[in-house]
């Protein structure tokens, strides 16, 4: 097994899970919840994949990404995060709004863009507020490393996006220099996106916010 499938960018953790999460997952989640063993022809069954394809890795509690499908729903939206609490969240927002446009799944999105996702096929991978692994011997838990760009390189389409968002200065910069070092990716101006519940934590501490957009050529 390669070091990219063995060493993870997450820690899997309960955590709190109200009442009304647990009722959304027991509900609803065979609604938005797609098996990573059933592949891409799943995603094709749920969503009118003639349109664009945006994937989130990390969603959270989802409250951003349920913004940006209702403000886009001629996009397909494909939230990832291994955090319980946070998919019973967004399913309830979803059920809510009822809402078509996205699918979830309760994997490491490492596993999902390599098994699941095709080729060429997306149109953006955003990733906000990644976990920020500040600790030198954490460094190779972070997301984002060389294999993670290859992949990316991979699967988005021609001018195909890669958008990070994080308040941790060194992760901006390690990112800025792996992507440096590739001639297949070009940085381009970052545009506006809804704020997420990690970047109001990181603004109230203080800390400066980093935007960065590469576009494959
Ligand atoms: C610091 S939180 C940020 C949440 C949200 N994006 C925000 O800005 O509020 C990082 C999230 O990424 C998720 N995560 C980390 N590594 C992951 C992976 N490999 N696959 C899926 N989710 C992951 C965690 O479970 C957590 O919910």
């Amino acid at each position: 097994m390669s070091e990219q499938r063995t060493i993870r960018s997450f820690v899997r953790r309960q955590g709190r899970i109200t009442a009304g999460q647990k009722r959304s997952i027991q509900e609803h989640w065979s609604n938005y919840v797609l098996n990573l063993s059933d592949g891409w022809p799943a995603l094709e069954q749920a969503l009118n994949l003639s349109n664009p394809i945006i994937l989130e890795i990390g969603f959270g509690m989802g409250v951003s990404l349920h913004n940006q499908a209702i403000s886009d729903r001629q996009t397909n939206f494909i939230g990832i995060d291994v955090h319980l609490p946070g998919l019973g969240n967004l399913i309830r927002l979803l059920q809510e709004s009822q809402l078509e446009n996205v699918r979830l799944y309760y994997e490491n999105a490492v596993e999902v863009i390599q098994r699941v996702i095709e080729d060429d096929s997306l149109h953006r991978v955003q990733l906000f507020f990644p976990d920020p692994w500040p600790k030198k011997r954490h460094l190779k838990r972070r997301l984002i490393n060389e294999h993670f760009i290859d992949l990316l390189s991979k699967k988005l389409e021609k001018n195909g996006e890669f958008v990070l968002a994080t308040d941790s200065q060194s992760y901006f910069n390690y990112t800025l220099h792996l992507f440096l070092l590739r001639s297949d990716f070009k940085r381009v101006d970052s545009q506006k996106r809804e704020p997420t519940k990690y970047e109001k934590r990181g603004l109230a501490l203080g800390h400066q916010i980093f935007d960065v957009t590469f576009k494959l050529s």
